[in-house]
């Protein structure tokens, strides 16, 4: 092999070829390296020293800030007391307290759980429960998932199949049984509406033509992200959850949300179905679940679902699925710890109090070169910026770059500008993003 990569002072003592980094472009990344080192409230610093303005909540992950003392002690507590316990046929407390408080802060009826370790997993999980549950009534015929254009589910090959995401998907190969939705994306109708937009409920009558085309007795599940935050921050039009959700209900076909960034207050209620009053079957979480501390994830499930499968005599296992860390002590002291800050420091609602100061900001960007919409909700925000003829996704790319130089983590996905930042922001860190990004913008040709 040749060439190892150029690297600056900082990591000149470590090489950068070994660790293959997911979701980068490792040449790009390794011939001018973006280290961070330390981080704590609201700011990264990197090995420079240099201090970064979180505007991503690192990724999705981190809503109450970072360097969260009472969460650093309960996992180093717990890790301390019993490091690791199995959660097959044997139990240990922490799991079963974790699932009870996250039933009491979910949509009403969702108060089963079933941990996993990550969002992917949680996707995974959430789509073999509607087909075992499908198959336990005698309905086993119910097989095809459908998923979105443009979703984003994680990466095991159930979420890359109801993914709809081209990248993720053409390399590999996909579920047989599985179709999508469109997309709800529409500049066209919808540029710079502010929160929700008005156009574009009826995309979800596409679901009346899916059922035409396969039948409502071969269709297990339909699964969305309420709001799509990788493809970009996609929000759903006024009504479309809505109708989702009565013409799932009409043919029986089990509704996921795919909660993995809008879950624990990001979009101002605990979860975005109780902020736009859509009670799925089935939801996945991750990411805020333990304040990106430790790897976690979730399933929670209205309990009809499981109690389909407990009709066997009672030493059957009635579910055949699980990993070894479902519920591991650790990860489950770390989220107990991180839903405690969020109750006392009511962030599952800050979200909703900020919103329109957010929203009055992210909108003064408006006019700037190249900006083509602007999309927020929460505490969301999306900058779409015209991409460049014959180079799509430079544009973003060197937005980000220049932003992380200037003391600024905001995400790029091709030309989207993604903003997320930690729920505990204030006015002034509100002012810093937008000034940073809006320079940055006005900057970059
Ligand atoms: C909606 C959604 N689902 C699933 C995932 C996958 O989560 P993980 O990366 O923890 O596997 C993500 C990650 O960003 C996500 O945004």
């Amino acid at each position: 092999m040749n060439s190892p990569s150029r690297k600056p002072s900082a990591e000149s003592a470590t090489r950068l070829d070994s660790f293959w980094m997911p979701f980068t472009a490792n040449r790009q990344f390794k011939g001018r390296p973006r280290m961070l080192q330390s981080a704590e409230g609201m700011f990264y610093t990197d090995t420079e020293g240099r201090q970064v303005l979180d505007g991503t909540a690192g990724l999705w992950c981190c809503n109450a800030g970072h360097g969260r003392r009472e969460i650093a002690e309960a996992v180093s507590r717990q890790i301390s007391q019993m490091d690791f316990a199995p959660t097959f046929q044997m139990g240990h407390p922490l799991p079963f307290e974790l699932a009870e408080q996250l039933a009491g802060i979910a949509p009403p009826g969702l108060n089963r759980v079933f941990f996993t370790n990550s969002g992917s997993e949680a996707v995974d999980t959430a789509l073999k429960i509607a087909l075992a549950y499908h198959r336990a009534r005698g309905e086993g015929s119910r097989r095809l998932l459908i998923g979105r254009e443009l979703a984003y589910h994680g990466v095991g090959f159930g979420g890359i199949s109801v993914g709809g995401i081209a990248n993720n998907r053409r390399a590999y190969t996909t579920l047989p049984n599985v179709d999508h939705l469109p997309h709800t994306l529409d500049l066209e109708r919808n540029a710079f509406t502010r929160g929700l937009p008005v156009n574009g409920a009826e995309q979800a009558d596409h679901l009346e033509r899916l059922v035409n085309l396969h039948g409502a007795e071969n269709i297990a599940a339909v699964i969305v992200e309420p709001l799509s935050g990788s493809a970009g921050v996609i929000l759903p039009p006024v009504g479309y959850l809505q109708r989702l959700r009565e013409i799932t209900r009409r043919h029986g076909i089990v509704l996921i949300f795919d909660e993995v960034i809008t879950g624990f207050g990001r979009v101002g209620a605990p979860f975005a179905a109780q902020r736009w009053e859509v009670v799925p079957d089935m939801l996945t979480a991750a990411k805020g679940l333990t304040n990106g501390a430790i790897p976690m994830g979730a399933v929670l499930l209205h309990s009809a679902l499981q109690d389909a499968l407990m009709s066997g005599p009672e030493q059957q296992i009635e579910f055949f699925h699980g990993y070894t860390y479902s519920g591991h002590p650790v990860a489950a002291a770390a989220a107990l710890a991180t839903l405690e800050i969020y109750r006392s420091e009511q962030l599952l609602t800050r979200a909703a109090d900020l919103e329109e100061d957010w929203q009055t900001l992210l909108h003064s960007l408006a006019g700037l070169p190249n900006v083509v919409d602007i999309r927020n909700t929460g505490l969301v925000g999306a900058v779409h910026l015209a991409s460049r003829e014959n180079s799509p996704g430079s544009r973003g790319y060197e937005v980000f770059e220049r932003c992380f130089r200037e003391g600024l983590l905001v995400r790029c996905t091709g030309d989207i500008i993604a903003l997320s930042p930690p729920l505990i922001i204030e006015p002034g860190h509100m002012d810093r993003i937008i000034d940073t990004l809006g320079s940055v913008i006005q900057r970059t040709a």
